[in-house]
């Protein structure tokens, strides 16, 4: 244990929508970390509340007639009540619109104003003649000045993932009734965060968590850091100091919400808010996702060391969600809502905990599918945990009405203690796949050991000898029921009490696994785990295929008819790849030379975790050949090659023609 006691914080969910399993990726393996600090003697607070502010939830409230403040009230009692059934349970879950953030963000903003790093500049805006209004961030949407995809104001979210600052989408229209936007000059506010690159190469180094957030943040400083404009023309958020028309940008308000919900709790337990957040070490630790890397390993340092604030000591950013292998999509039905489709089905928490935290390394892409998680409840949960637990209870009580009165063997008490090292040091790398992998290792080496020892067998011949197996066994149970609880706890709490104990689990320190479990009664055993069969599997996947389904045909629907005269000014020919070769600074792209029948033309296309160069050579592709020119990652491109889906399957001819040819 070090002095200072442990602050963990999980990003703030937005309150315009329900929580899904993207949410519980960050919430679960925060709530896992912090029960398992606090049972290895750390003083801990888990700190969460609601995203209030920003465009999406005022045109979410807009959609349904409803106030930004009623539909964040609304889906704040959602999340608060959705994070219990899961049993992530925050010490404080307060909202960044309550007056306690509107006052921490003020007093923050005129610091970083007193402090020289704020200043004012006329910028562009997008503007909507139609609505009479400006348009910032979701309200808009055009072209990315950078990569050219379609973009919000705010984030190329389906392209470059840059952010962007008001006024640089190209092509604005209004989200709201579609006009074209046309752009005023207004007076906004500038976060010098260029002045904080220095600072940023210093600490950076330092910052534990994840080694994926340090080193993202890392390259992205070192390429060059822009000033973040702060305000926003909008009612909804919390006023700049001094300016009535205008809010601080929500990603200024929501991490401060972090302090104002710490200050909340504190002034409710009697503790000082301070020992969390001020001095030159703290010990405050952000679980995030792994899209706002940016967002707390750049900006917000940079805004606390501005503002005279202690910074964070760790950032641990998961990887994204896919289902099924696809994108996570709301709009396309690849999701799975943690209410409808998991918790009202009567799934238990626990399982789905265990998958989360289980499936891969923290920071990797988590799949997730009914099949699979079926193959792991059944084969892991049940199979290796509730099998050896069972089978031992089962056996102890039917022949020995108890655990025997027999000390477990030293060689049994060192394999648990061999097993809670390396969790513990796999906890403390923020490796928690590593630490489940090692819990389940313990529970398969208890079932090899009861297996080879066969107790059924040898009570027959050696009573001693089967006490002795079974007493062993018992120890493991316990270490297991001990060592598990952060993980599944709800289930971990019924073992206990099938262990003859009756007070919680969760009180107990994790060194207690190896405390001897001595002669006592059990509790009636029965099973704690139970399979999923293969028609609730069906089941649940035809859920997901008629919401996939059903969005399909809503997106056709939705798709506007054009004229023959309109599609015949695409003008889309045959052309070969002659040279394909990655673009220095980018995943995902590559530059292309296609001869397009006697024309040799550069083109840059976004298909590089798609293909090798290898594969594109010598192909025959579909191109626009008379879209405008861009520039992409500084990277000319005349025209653009046709792929469908999201792993870019590239359109093809199906008999040869030659470079050239018009496609019609
Ligand atoms: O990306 C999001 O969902 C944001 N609502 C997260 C905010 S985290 C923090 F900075 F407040
Ligand atoms: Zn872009």
């Amino acid at each position: 244990m070090s002095g200072k006691p442990l602050l963990v914080t999980c990003g703030l969910p937005y309150t315009n929508g329900p929580c899904h399993i993207g949410h519980l990726r960050t919430y679960v393996p925060a709530d896992f970390y912090v029960r398992y600090m606090r049972r290895s003697g750390e003083e801990v607070a888990f700190i969460c509340g609601s995203d209030n502010h920003g465009t999406p939830i005022v045109i979410s409230a807009e959609q349904e007639g409803s106030t930004p403040r009623a539909l964040s009230e609304r889906y704040h009692e959602h999340f608060y009540d959705t994070f219990r059934r899961m049993d992530v349970v925050f010490d404080h879950f307060g909202m960044t619109d309550d007056s306690m953030n509107h006052e921490t963000t003020r007093s923050v903003v005129q610091r970083l104003i007193d402090n020289g790093y704020v200043y004012e500049k006329t910028v562009s805006q997008s503007y909507c003649p139609q609505c009479e209004r400006f348009l910032p961030d979701r309200y808009v949407e055009g072209v990315c000045p950078h990569c050219g995809a379609i973009a919000r104001g705010d984030e190329c979210d389906q392209g470059c993932g840059q952010h962007l600052e008001p006024g640089e989408l190209r092509d604005a229209v209004c989200k709201i009734c579609g006009s074209k936007a046309e752009y005023r000059k207004q007076e906004h506010y500038f976060f010098r965060l260029s002045a904080f690159r220095d600072f940023l190469l210093d600490y950076l180094p330092t910052l534990r968590g994840t080694a994926t957030a340090r080193n993202y943040a890392l390259g992205w400083v070192k390429d060059g850091l822009r000033d973040w404009c702060i305000t926003r023309t909008l009612d909804w958020g919390v006023k700049f100091p001094g300016r009535d028309d205008l809010v601080v940008y929500v990603w200024v308000d929501a991490p401060i919400g972090y302090i104002s919900f710490t200050k909340e709790w504190a002034n409710a337990v009697g503790v000082d808010w301070k020992d969390y957040w001020c001095g030159d070490t703290t010990r405050v630790t952000h679980f995030i996702g792994g899209d706002i890397i940016y967002h707390h390993c750049i900006f917000w340092p940079a805004l606390l060391k501005g503002a005279g604030y202690g910074l964070p000591h760790a950032v641990v950013a998961s990887g994204m969600v896919t289902i099924d292998g696809k994108k996570f999509s709301k709009s396309r039905g690849y999701v799975v809502w943690t209410n409808d489709d998991y918790l009202d089905q009567g799934l238990p928490a626990d399982y789905l905990r265990y998958y989360l935290l289980s499936y891969t390394s923290h920071t990797k892409e988590l799949d997730f599918s009914w099949k699979v998680y079926a193959e792991r409840v059944n084969n892991e949960i049940v199979g290796t945990l509730g099998n050896f637990i069972y089978r031992t209870m089962y056996f102890a009580e039917k022949e020995f009405s108890g655990v025997p009165d027999v000390a477990p063997q030293p060689g049994i008490i060192e394999e648990i203690e061999r097993s809670l090292a390396a969790i513990d040091a796999r906890m403390r790398d923020y490796d928690f796949k590593g630490a489940v992998d090692g819990m389940m290792s313990l529970a398969s080496f208890g079932n090899a050991y009861i297996q080879n020892n066969a107790p059924w067998k040898l009570i027959k011949e050696d009573q001693a000898a089967a006490k002795q197996v079974i007493a062993d066994c018992l120890q493991m149970v316990k270490a297991l029921t001990v060592v598990f609880q952060p993980l599944m706890p709800g289930s971990m709490q019924r073992a206990w009490t099938m262990l003859g104990y009756d007070d919680d689990l969760a009180a107990h320190p994790i060194a207690e696994a190896t405390a001897p479990i001595g002669a006592r009664a059990l509790g009636k055993p029965v099973p704690l785990f139970k399979k999923i069969e293969k028609e609730q599997v069906e089941a649940l996947e035809k859920v997901m295929e008629a919401r996939v389904a059903k969005a399909g045909e809503a997106a056709g629907a939705k798709a506007p008819t054009v004229s023959i005269d309109e599609f015949s000014k695409l003008d889309i020919r045959i052309a070969r790849v002659v040279a394909a070769e990655p673009i220095d600074g980018s995943k995902k792209l590559y530059k292309l030379i296609l001869d397009v029948g006697g024309e040799k033309r550069q083109v840059v296309s976004g298909i590089a975790q798609f293909y090798t160069p290898e594969d594109l050579v010598g192909r025959e592709v579909a191109v626009v050949v008379n879209l405008a020119p861009a520039k992409i990652f500084g990277v000319e491109s005349r025209g653009m090659i046709l792929a469908a889906g999201d792993e870019a399957s590239l359109l093809v001819p199906l008999r040869p023609v030659s470079p050239g040819t018009k496609v019609r």
